[in-house]
């Protein structure tokens, strides 16, 4: 035992020293990429960014705890330990309310007015870390605006054998090929029908396991009858690459038809809910455009991108066998290309949508990043389980400061500022694609120009 706390300790001390004083021993920790320059003039530096880099001290912490008892524990188990605690917390109203105390609620300039509800922060949960709609309410009070519930099938489900998500601690990344585990979305109806309201729920929805592609329209329907009239929003999971054939639903034609479901049975129970679809980050720039000009053309409300990726290079763990099984890789390495796509998707329609980014938010920087580039909102996954419960805190707080040196009154005011002195995107290279997706590796090509003009 002693013999693993001093390495931990020495790192964490290490860390801790090094950031404050060195900006890139901070980016190599939390891989934050380096400065962009096509947003230098809304990106903080000098003492401010220095500052806001520091690590606290429940961070330190969080790591020590992480190193010593965490990373020990297989994720799942430690994912099931963090989901109990934070119900007892959430049930019992003390705790509960001293968790917000500590906390406090998001400064006022973070609150972003979107899809007809007010968000108290732009960062939301993204789907996966509350599958069962058991510990939204508990995320709330960490200081997320907002959480993505699911993914939520029709019919209750086990999801892949397990095990099924591994750390790559050396990326800081998570690969997982989880298949949907979850209760169904009776079970998930029924829970959310006691939410307390004072969370912004999405419902984030995906076909069963056991029903065919030529089928999904009705399954996803079915799900969206039980589950949107108790959520604030509704999102299409089209983009797992843990349940077969998922993403061949990204093709127009399919996703026209799969969107055409959807929209009968909302008119058919009358609910009026945000109708967003979740991509895929491994998509070829054709793809993109296609699902921006439909999402566009069928009036959707907007596209969260991305999910995690089936890529395999470029990252520093080094473990061949757990790098060999199928899944989806999550956190830092996915960084690049999520930026690209919002940057790709914005481009493509401008403030028409909302857009969603998610992939490889660690820092205050990479979340006002995708604000500039014109993400209305951003979410995370693997970043909590890195950062822990102060984690969402930290973003929260550095966004306030980047908010304030930017010289906006609030973050709102932000969103695509960035945009008109972005250039048009550049992909960032294209690694080696392993598994069965490897035929459709993206084409990265140039956006047209009439459409480029779009973006503000
Ligand atoms: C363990 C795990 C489970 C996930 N489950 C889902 C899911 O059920 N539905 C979904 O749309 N995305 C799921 N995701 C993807 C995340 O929502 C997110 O799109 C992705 O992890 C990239 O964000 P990140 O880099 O902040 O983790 C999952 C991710 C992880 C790591």
């Amino acid at each position: 035992m002693l013999g693993s706390i001093r390495p931990a300790l020495c790192l964490c001390c290490d860390q801790l020293s090094l950031d404050s004083r060195d900006g890139t021993s901070a980016s190599r920790f939390w891989g934050q990429p380096p400065r962009d320059p096509r947003y230098a003039g809304q990106q903080p530096a000098g003492r401010l960014a220095d500052r806001t880099r520091s690590v606290a001290v429940p961070t330190v912490l969080y790591r020590l705890l992480f190193r010593l008892v965490l990373q020990n524990i297989r994720p799942e188990a430690a994912h099931a330990g963090a989901t109990r605690v934070m119900r007892i917390v959430e049930t019992v109203p003390a705790l509960s309310w001293l968790l917000r105390k500590l906390i406090g609620p998001p400064d006022p300039a973070l609150q972003v007015r979107t899809l007809g509800l007010t968000f108290p922060s732009p960062l939301g949960v993204a789907a996966g870390m509350d599958k069962d709609a058991t510990w939204f309410e508990g995320l709330g009070d960490l200081g997320f605006g907002f959480v993505e519930v699911g993914t939520i099938t029709a019919r209750p489900q086990q999801g892949n054998p397990r095990p099924r998500v591994w750390r790559l601690s050396e990326d800081q990344a998570l690969l997982n090929s989880m298949g949907f585990p979850n209760p169904g979305a009776d079970a998930t109806a029924a829970r959310l029908r006691d939410r307390r309201g004072r969370t912004i729920i999405g419902a984030n929805l995906g076909k069963s396991m056991t029903v065919s592609i030529d089928d999904a329209g009705r399954d996803y329907a079915e799900s969206v009858g039980k589950v949107a009239p108790l959520s604030d929003y509704v999102v299409l999971n089209v983009s797992s690459p843990n349940t077969p054939g998922l993403r061949t639903m990204q093709g127009v034609e399919r996703l026209g038809g799969l969107i055409a479901n959807v929209r009968q049975e909302l008119a058919r129970i009358g609910c009026q809910v945000p109708l967003l679809i979740k991509i895929a980050p491994d998509l070829s720039d054709e793809e993109l455009d296609a699902i921006a000009d439909l999402a566009l053309a069928l009036e959707l409300d907007g596209i969260v991108a991305v999910n995690t990726t089936v890529e395999r290079t470029g990252l520093a763990s080094g473990d061949a066998a757990i790098l060999a099984r199928a899944g989806g890789i999550s956190g830092p390495p996915l960084r690049a290309r999520a930026i690209y796509v919002l940057e790709r998707l914005r481009a493509r329609v401008g403030d028409a949508l909302v857009l969603v980014s998610v992939g490889g938010i660690t820092t205050p920087d990479d979340a006002w990043q995708r604000v500039l580039a014109g993400a209305t909102l951003v979410q995370a996954y693997t970043g909590l389980v890195y950062g822990g419960p102060s984690w969402p805190r930290h973003i929260n707080r550095g966004l306030s400061k980047r908010v304030r040196e930017a010289g906006f009154k609030s973050l709102h005011d932000a969103i695509g500022a960035g945009v008109k002195c972005a250039s048009i995107p550049q992909a960032p290279s294209a690694p080696t694609r392993s598994g069965e997706e490897s035929s459709a590796r993206p084409r990265h090509g140039r956006l047209p120009v009439g459409r480029a003009s779009a973006a503000r």
